[in-house]
């Protein structure tokens, strides 16, 4: 089937901010062969190209300059089982969460702890999604992407990703890579992950003490929506902010004169610091200046109460960085992409 070219179109269905900026050119690709037809459509149109999968991880703060190309591929399939060990493939576009469940009720263990992130399986390794001890890297087996500069297939090891947090080289090299699908190890004998935060509690609550998978994914979906406003009600990205890292003296300079600050040590000696705490703590919890706002819940969440604008949603951004540097002397990273 030919692709279907849409010039000038909101994006406002298609980012989960909600913001309402239009694209240029906007096709939707189905398979490999409607993604190279939309590479050729941008460069015989002088435009740059922008994919998407899901629109969670981005905020728009103009229109888009560009062929704006959603991911709308589907398709899962197992392609291989060894000792319990199942590699699953998934085209890009398959929404996140529906295959996470769709692993889990095949009696699969592996990604029970990223479940309810929003977004797409093609976007998921661009930032190494990551949630309650769980980064994709860890159940990764391998990718297809398409090689823009060159049209050709090439496959993606784990070490050839060099994945780190909420990092990927594809995040790095956006402007070379259209990942169309990947492949996960997932197990069929469980080795849940209760370790990060409340999983556990939450499980215990329920009288649950050696959870399966898909009980852990029901813990897991329960906590994230107490605390996590839905994009589909209230437009947000997820964390706006990555949780810093530190040194370890800073850390406990910051310790001596805030008892009760959040921190993780980590293997390589830094300390990771919870950033929805400093923004809690210097006061923005539930702030508001017009329609973009601080979540009310959840302080590393930035919202769009329904008619802000990204340069509106970046200048509050900006100052919440400009007040933790000032009150905490730590730099605050924007963790999904500006446009
Ligand atoms: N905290 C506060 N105030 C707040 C928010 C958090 O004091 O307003 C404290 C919490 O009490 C807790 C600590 O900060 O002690 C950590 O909070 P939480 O467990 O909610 O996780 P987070 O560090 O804020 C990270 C990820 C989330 C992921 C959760 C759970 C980043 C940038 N964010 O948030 O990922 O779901 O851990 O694993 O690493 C995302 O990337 O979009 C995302 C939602």
């Amino acid at each position: 089937m030919s692709l279907v070219v849409r010039e000038g179109l909101s994006l406002k269905p298609f980012n989960s901010f909600a913001l309402d900026a239009r694209a240029s050119l906007f096709v939707e690709a189905g398979n490999d062969q409607q993604v190279r037809e939309a590479l050729a459509l941008a460069t015989s149109r002088g435009l740059p190209l922008l994919v998407i999968g899901g629109g969670s991880n981005l905020l728009l703060t103009q229109d888009v300059q560009a062929l704006v190309l959603r991911m709308a591929s589907r398709g899962v399939r197992v392609l291989s089982e060894a000792d319990g060990v199942l590699v699953v493939e998934a085209e890009a576009g398959e929404p996140w969460h529906a295959f996470v469940v769709r692993t889990l009720e095949q009696g699969l263990a592996g990604l029970e702890n990223l479940s309810l992130i929003p977004g797409t399986v093609g976007a998921a390794p661009m930032q190494n999604i990551g949630a309650y001890g769980v980064e994709l890297k860890d159940v990764f087996a391998g990718l297809t992407a398409l090689d823009r500069h060159t049209g050709e297939l090439r496959e993606f090891s784990l070490a050839e990703c060099t994945f780190a947090y909420r990092d990927s080289r594809f995040k790095r090299e956006s402007e070379r890579w259209v990942i169309l699908r990947v492949r996960f190890a997932l197990s069929r004998t469980a080795a849940v992950h209760l370790d990060y935060g409340p999983v556990r509690q939450r499980l215990a609550v329920l009288g649950i003490e050696q959870p399966t998978p898909l009980q852990v994914s029901q813990a897991i979906c329960a906590i994230r929506q107490e605390k996590l406003p839905d994009p589909a009600q209230l437009g947000n990205a997820g964390s706006f902010f990555k949780n810093p890292l530190v040194s370890a003296e800073r850390a406990a300079a910051l310790r001596a004169e805030h008892a009760d600050l959040v921190a993780y040590p980590q293997a390589d000696g830094q300390v990771k610091l919870a950033a929805g705490w400093l923004i809690e703590r210097a006061g923005w919890k539930g702030y508001r200046d017009g329609d973009a706002g601080v979540h009310h819940l959840q302080a590393l969440v930035l919202v769009n109460h329904g008619g802000a604008s990204g340069p509106q949603l970046l200048a509050l951004a900006r100052r919440i960085q400009a007040d933790i540097l000032q009150r905490f002397a730590v730099d605050l990273e924007i963790e999904p992409r500006v446009l």
